[in-house]
């Protein structure tokens, strides 16, 4: 099994850091790549004419390499909600249809169908949070709901960040299917660790930002679009969307139509060449380990802590219906007043969501972390 990673991070041993769910930190590599890549930008006469395409293009083969995507199914972005941006403006819900979401996820899936809704006249309709977590049964009872309304689309997360409840996204898909209706997943706390293969599973759309689960930096994001949506209009309208406009030619808008895939939708300003080359980093440490060996770490890991947790006032999901990396305590009588802030006093750092307390331990936590949160549990929870 892969073992703790902790040496290409820089977390003292007294600090007990269960929060990737939050944001990650970033590997050794990375922060030193970042140094010298500031030093380039003090130095811009330095780099040479193909510089900024050879960034681009490494972050999007690293990208579409997690997902089992084609490079140029891959647009750069900044953030899931501007991936999910394009989707509204690509995909047309029709009027008088349903799009689903889920009750409580995260606001970048949710909230631009929202703000469509009344203008393009079609509904969002919410799917309740289960109890039990078991986000896969609510999806389909509600995509198969008798008597509703058409259904257009589904966008959703395929881990809910407040629970850790996982969908099964090809169950799902395939129920989608069945209706005619399009899927948009938000990936944020799925790519590298749980298997995604977008060949496979052939979402509409599928997003996800670097700076939690592949060790990036903010402002990063990745947007897979299915090749049946790579003639749409982009958000912005860039040269470098279009075939030919180019500031070193004699005639700038030589040729206007769009390139013709997924890169049309790349956003302005794509030239982060400090932040790329980060998002690049992460996301290849996470392919180099492997997403089957980085999941049966992460697992192992939350399995320790719940057989640790045992006999607690607390529930915690099934592991059938949780993703193996994230474990989201529920407190029947609610979460003890300060128990976060005791913890992180401890050094022991875990995330409070919806009161509910989210530990997601990544591949830099060891045995040792998971082994001082349970202790420090069961002395407040006695
Ligand atoms: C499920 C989910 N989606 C998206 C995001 C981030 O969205 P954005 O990149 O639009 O800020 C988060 C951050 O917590 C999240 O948990």
């Amino acid at each position: 099994m892969l073992a703790s990673q902790r040496q290409h991070f820089d977390i003292p041993r007294e600090v007990a850091y269960l929060n990737a769910a939050s944001w990650s930190p970033l590997p050794l590599a990375t922060q030193e790549a970042a140094r010298q890549a500031v030093g380039r930008k003090g130095q811009p006469w330095k780099l040479d004419a193909s510089f900024a395409n050879r960034q681009h293009e490494r972050a999007r083969a690293a990208a579409a390499r997690l997902i089992g995507a084609d490079a140029g199914d891959i647009a750069l972005v900044s953030s899931v909600g501007y991936g999910v941006a394009i989707a509204g403006k690509v995909l047309a819900p029709a009027k008088g249809s349903r799009v689903l979401v889920l009750e409580n996820d995260h606001t970048s899936p949710v909230l631009e169908w929202q703000s469509r809704a009344e203008a393009q006249g079609f509904t969002v309709e919410t799917v309740p949070q289960p109890a039990d977590a078991d986000w896969t049964s609510a999806v389909l009872a509600a995509i198969e709901r008798p008597g509703a309304r058409p259904l257009s689309l589904c966008s959703i997360s395929s881990v809910h960040w407040s629970d850790g409840g996982l969908v099964d996204i090809a169950r799902v898909q395939a129920a989608l299917r069945r209706q005619g209706a399009a899927f948009l997943v938000d990936a944020t706390h799925g790519v590298g660790v749980v298997a995604t293969d977008v060949k496979e599973l052939d979402p509409d759309f599928l997003i996800f930002p670097t700076y939690k689960w592949v060790l990036g930096p903010y402002g990063r994001g990745f947007v897979y679009v299915a090749k049946r949506h790579q003639g749409g209009v982009p958000l912005e309208q860039t040269a470098f969307g279009r075939r030919d406009v180019k500031a070193e030619n004699p005639v700038y808008f030589a040729d206007t139509r769009y390139v013709p895939d997924a890169r049309r939708y790349d956003m302005g300003e794509r030239d982060h060449f400090i932040s790329m080359e980060m998002a690049s980093i992460g996301m290849e440490m996470m392919a180099a380990w492997g997403q089957g060996a980085v999941v049966a770490r992460l697992a192992s890991l939350t399995h320790r802590i719940g057989e640790g947790l045992a006999g607690l006032p607390i529930s915690i999901p099934a592991e059938s219906v949780r993703a193996p990396h994230i474990l989201s305590l529920g407190f029947p009588e609610g979460m003890p007043e300060g128990l976060v802030e005791r913890l992180a006093a401890e050094q022991i750092y875990a995330a409070p969501r919806l009161g509910r307390l989210r530990i997601s331990p990544h591949v830099y936590n060891d045995e040792a972390d998971c082994d001082r949160l349970v202790a420090a549990l069961r002395r407040e929870l006695r």
